[in-house]
């Protein structure tokens, strides 16, 4: 087998990993979830789930990926040999197979929505809500965009490491951040700003409930690519002098900012239009943006057409560096199997495209279907692997780390064998040991209603 490369840079491993914590997760999800738990109370526990479980995690999952130069399933056969760890491996290519089918499909949508604002149909919808549903519900266009977006992902995917993945994330983040913040200075113009800032930053607790933490938990997760091996298969990639700690606070920066930025972008705009409620669902981005684009832009219509294509295009390449990721995990562990690269690359896109098909009909012909516990295939697959997979994900790595590795091993990752002062690295061990796997196993409880 060939030699295992690495990022050429610091700075590529960075935006790398920063390209897969970015994505729709930030802006379609991210919202979604705002809206339909009430706004403030919400962001203001997320912030706290990134802060005091996030980025310990994260930490944790670089250890792994960095000590052990392997793909996740490996990492954890070198690291613990014949134990059952081996299972949180599998656990975590599973996991991203799982949310690279669902999420296709939204990436899918996000390129529909490019095609159309590139014809200047965006900037002219009447109703963005049946916009909204005669796309996601036409079987052709919802299949054909999410097999497209796919495609995409193993053409960047079978050209490798350093010119597919790095190259293209190198590129594309710093466009991102400033689009967002000229889209959100356009939306504050909006009628319904006020208001809008209101529901994003004057907490309402009594909106709290068990699900809330378990949503928040879940969507801070989600966010930062954590618990299913992304991001410990990007550390395999690191070279041996990047800092962790640090390469961990860079991500979680950039990702929250980007989160709290599309807040700004979406709900002054919600709040500025009859036809949805902050809770309408997954459909909420792609009902309310349009919207944006018509109405902040009305005097200067040129203008609203060519934000509507840059964002759109930019939200479709943050959406691919974490396809990119999602894809990468399975496709470096089938690899180092022994399967030649390019063939492991299609196993992975071919069974993403057959599980992608079902929950991509459901917003049409399998709309209702319900065969788990009362939710269609996109929404269960959402659902579990957000809610229950990387939690729990994040609660073995948390035990792992923090239990059954040599602290030595994780003093000397952190601290690169001693060459730099950690000021920090006791409470990160802290919270790795004792916080996380305790909080984690207490929202898991709380929500199943032990407490009750
Ligand atoms: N973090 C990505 C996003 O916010 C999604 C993702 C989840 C990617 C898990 C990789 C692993 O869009």
């Amino acid at each position: 087998m060939e030699k295992r490369t690495n990022f050429r840079s610091k700075l590529g491993a960075i935006l790398a990993a920063s390209g897969s914590a970015v994505g729709l997760g930030n802006v379609w999800r991210f919202s979604t979830e705002v809206g339909a738990n009430g706004g403030a109370a919400f962001i203001l526990i997320y912030v706290l789930c990134v802060l005091l479980l996030g980025l310990p995690v994260m930490v944790g999952e670089f250890i792994i990926g960095r000590h052990s130069h392997a793909n996740t399933v490996d990492a954890y056969r070198k690291l613990a040999p014949r134990t059952g760890w081996i299972v949180q491996g599998f656990l975590g290519v599973f996991t991203g197979w799982f949310i690279l089918s669902y999420y296709s499909v939204v990436a899918g949508w996000t390129l529909g929505y490019l095609g159309s604002s590139v014809a200047g149909r965006v900037t002219h919808i009447e109703d963005s809500a049946a916009f909204f549903s005669t796309f996601t519900s036409s079987p052709w266009w919802a299949i054909g965009c999410m097999v497209t977006v796919l495609l995409i992902t193993h053409l960047i995917i079978v050209r490798g490491v350093q010119n597919g993945i790095e190259r293209f994330s190198k590129l594309m983040m710093p466009m991102l951040l400033i689009i967002i913040i000229g889209l959100g200075i356009a939306s504050l113009t909006m009628p319904g700003a006020k208001t809008g800032l209101q529901f994003l930053f004057k907490p309402d607790f009594s909106k709290i409930t068990s699900s809330t933490v378990l949503s928040a938990m879940g969507q801070a997760f989600f966010s930062l690519s954590l618990g299913m091996g992304a991001l410990c298969t990007y550390a395999s990639y690191f070279s041996d002098d990047t800092r962790l700690t640090r390469a961990a606070g860079s991500v979680v920066t950039i990702d929250t900012l980007v989160a709290i930025l599309s807040g700004f972008i979406i709900f002054p705009a919600v709040f500025s239009i009859s036809t949805v409620a902050p809770d309408a669902g997954p459909g909420l981005v792609f009902i309310t943006l349009p919207e944006v684009f018509k109405a902040a832009f009305a005097d200067v219509p040129w203008l609203g057409y060519l934000f509507a294509v840059l964002f759109y295009l930019l939200l479709l390449l943050a959406a691919l560096t974490s396809t990119i990721s999602l894809h990468e995990t399975a496709t470096a562990f089938l690899h180092e199997q022994g399967i030649p690269r390019h063939r492991a690359a299609w196993i992975v896109t071919g069974v993403s495209i057959l599980f992608g098909t079902l929950c991509a009909l459901s917003f049409g012909l399998l709309k209702d279907l319900k065969p788990f516990f009362g939710m269609t295939f996109f929404d269960f697959f959402d659902y579990f692997s957000a809610k229950v997979l990387l939690p729990l994900g994040g609660l073995l790595i948390s035990l792992f780390v923090g239990w059954k590795l040599d602290r030595q091993l994780v003093k000397d990752e952190i601290t690169n064998h001693g060459r730099y002062k950690t000021p920090l690295c006791g409470l990160l061990l802290f919270l790795l040991k004792w916080f996380a796997p305790i909080a984690i196993s207490l929202i898991f409880l709380n929500e199943l209603g032990i407490f009750k």
